[in-house]
């Protein structure tokens, strides 16, 4: 870890704060502020000419990977009464990965909202985010970038690695493997609750390259977070120093006026790219930070990933595009200080930071400390980037795989098609002895985007049918426009754009319908002749609604496309004014 410092000058006195406009005004509004800072039982002197912090904490009784943060926001806090600010604490939803349904990515712009919301309307001059689970670390990001203060992301780190019986578990991947080895007959019912009691012993989140890890990398790489931040594990005591000099920092960014739109530039955005594929990160990655980037108002693509991908090779080690080791092993050897200089040739070392100084001042003397969990370029685990964007008839606006965690017989694969109109379809049959299937077979699930899911569920990774697990098959080619989890692996081809919810054209396919695709040409075709295709279009119709009132109505009319980010189309305006709070009366 660094020192945090920045050495700027001060760009803001107190007057000029935006604290100041609640609580030094000599009018009735104010005195109300005033007042009741007072009930709370803080004297003047401890609010007055100080930068207001907030912190958004994304703590509750129903998210295990924030557990810590009941007490690591009062380390938080610490930190910023030592720098001569004042912590303000606010709650933000807590989207439990675990526990949450249909799928938290439907719920990552109503926290987006909520952070944005709470920013515009309270008192503060900067925020500190804490959030590490999935979607709460884009989630929070957004919100940020569209407030436009001073931030500073602090990640709630990786939890311990798992154990059982003396092997080594990872979050998610294992769960899928023993999973499948039960349903093989491989293992007891006593071994699989033995591995459920094993597989998450200390709070943080998932420690495989999951989404979770994936986000808060690039949460780091994009120059949001200190650096080495997002690989402390949670339970380490240098997660508590990290936090408190969160906090530290943050107030000197307020007088600094240190604010997102100095650091996410696109060359940020890049860099965050680059990271990606070198980490093997989460296909989510893609989705998240498209849409930070076009908050941000930066032109990011699908084409950027691609160009990354063709070039960046995998070298973090780390399960599930590597099969042994696991956050903390990473953390150990490096961390991201440790692979960014390793990766330094493919970076924009000059994009500022949350420290006030750039990327490549913040890695230099960065070291690697086992040469297995973070590769040489010359030694990679995958030689290109972890994430291929493919395209073609099936998925004109793209689609997306990780080869880097999949059968590589897979990479080129011509197969026939067996569709499933919705999850529940799916689910009813694949386990059935006259499955018509073999591992050749191309299994195809739709209606499971960001309309149709609605949300995009982490449904991607669909089951092998329980007739070819018990012949060993452990690995086939699953295609949707749903997404997977991070810690997820296989032949999955997500994210089919457009979504056949709304017509696009994986609506039109059919069982038997032989299906081609080929991951170094980057293409993915369904070999039906063109009128053919024109014949089922006219015959289709789209499904029904899927909510007729609330935040779901909400969300299906203004969800964008996976290959756009997914956000709300009335959100995406790129970075506002500085943020505006609401008039006083
Ligand atoms: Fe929270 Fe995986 S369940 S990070």
């Amino acid at each position: 870890m660094t020192d945090g410092k920045a050495g700027d000058a001060r760009a803001k006195d107190a007057k000029s704060l935006r604290s100041a406009r609640w609580f030094a005004p000599d009018d009735l509004r104010s005195f109300g502020h005033r007042s009741r800072a007072m009930q709370m039982g803080y004297a003047p002197e401890e609010w007055a000419g100080k930068p207001v912090i907030a912190i958004l904490n994304t703590w509750s009784d129903a998210q295990p990977c924030h557990m810590h943060f009941k007490s690591r926001v009062e380390d938080v806090k610490r930190g910023i009464l030592q720098a001569g600010g004042f912590p303000m604490e606010l709650p933000a939803l807590s989207l439990s990965e675990s526990f949450l349904k249909p799928t938290t990515m439907l719920y990552r712009n109503l926290l987006a909202m909520d952070a944005e919301e709470l920013l515009r309307g309270h008192p503060v001059d900067g925020v500190v985010l804490m959030g590490g689970c999935d979607k709460t670390t884009p989630a929070l990001l957004l919100g940020a970038i569209s407030a436009g203060l001073p931030t500073i992301y602090l990640p709630a780190g990786p939890m311990l690695r798992g154990n059982w019986k003396g092997k080594v578990l990872g979050s998610g991947s294992d769960a899928w493997k023993f999973w499948d080895e039960r349903r093989a007959g491989k293992i007891s019912d006593a071994d699989w609750v033995d591995v459920e009691a094993g597989i998450a012993r200390s709070y943080g989140t998932c420690m495989t390259m999951g989404t979770a890890a994936t986000m808060m990398a690039m949460a780091e790489a994009l120059g949001m977070a200190l650096p080495g931040a997002s690989s402390i594990p949670a339970a380490d005591a240098n997660h508590i120093r990290m936090a408190s000099e969160c906090g530290r920092r943050i107030v000197d960014m307020v007088w600094e006026d240190l604010t997102p739109a100095r650091i996410l530039s696109r060359e940020a955005f890049l860099n965050a790219i680059t990271v990606a594929m070198a980490v093997g990160c989460s296909t989510n990655a893609i989705i998240h930070l498209i849409a930070l980037a076009r908050r941000a108002g930066q032109d990011i693509g699908l084409d950027d990933f691609e160009r990354a991908s063709r070039t960046v090779p995998v070298i973090a080690n780390i399960r599930p595009s590597g099969d042994t080791y696991l956050m903390e092993d990473f953390f150990y050897a490096g961390g991201l200080p440790g692979l960014l200089e390793r990766i330094r040739k493919y970076l924009h070392l000059d994009c500022l930071t949350v420290t006030g100084r750039t990327i490549g001042d913040n890695i230099k003397g960065a070291e690697v400390y086992n040469d297995d969990v973070i590769r040489s370029l010359d030694d990679p685990i995958y030689k290109e980037g972890a994430l291929a964007v493919l395209k073609g008839n099936l998925a004109p606006d793209g689609c997306v795989i990780k080869p880097s965690a999949c059968a590589p017989r897979f990479l080129k694969h011509t197969g026939p098609a067996l569709v499933f109109d919705d999850y529940p379809s799916m689910k009813a049959v694949i386990d059935r002895d006259d499955l018509d299937v073999t591992e050749d077979t191309v299994l195809i699930l739709r209606n499971a985007g960001p309309q149709g899911g609605p949300g995009m569920p982490e449904w991607g990774m669909l089951p092998i049918p329980a007739k070819l697990v018990k012949q060993g098959v452990r690995d086939m080619v699953r295609i949707s426009d749903a997404r997977m989890s991070g810690t997820s692996y296989g032949a999955c081809i997500l994210h089919v754009a457009p979504e056949s919810y709304i017509g696009g054209p994986l609506a039109l396919v059919r069982t038997g319908d032989l299906i081609a695709l080929d991951v170094d040409k980057r293409t993915i075709d369904m070999k039906v002749p063109a009128d053919e295709l024109e014949r089922r279009r006219a015959a289709w119709r789209q499904p029904g609604p899927r909510y007729e009132r609330g935040y779901g109505w909400m969300f299906t009319r203004h969800i964008k496309q996976a290959d756009e980010g997914c956000d709300f189309d009335f959100l995406e305006t790129g970075f506002g004014a500085p943020v505006s709070e609401p008039s006083i009366y």
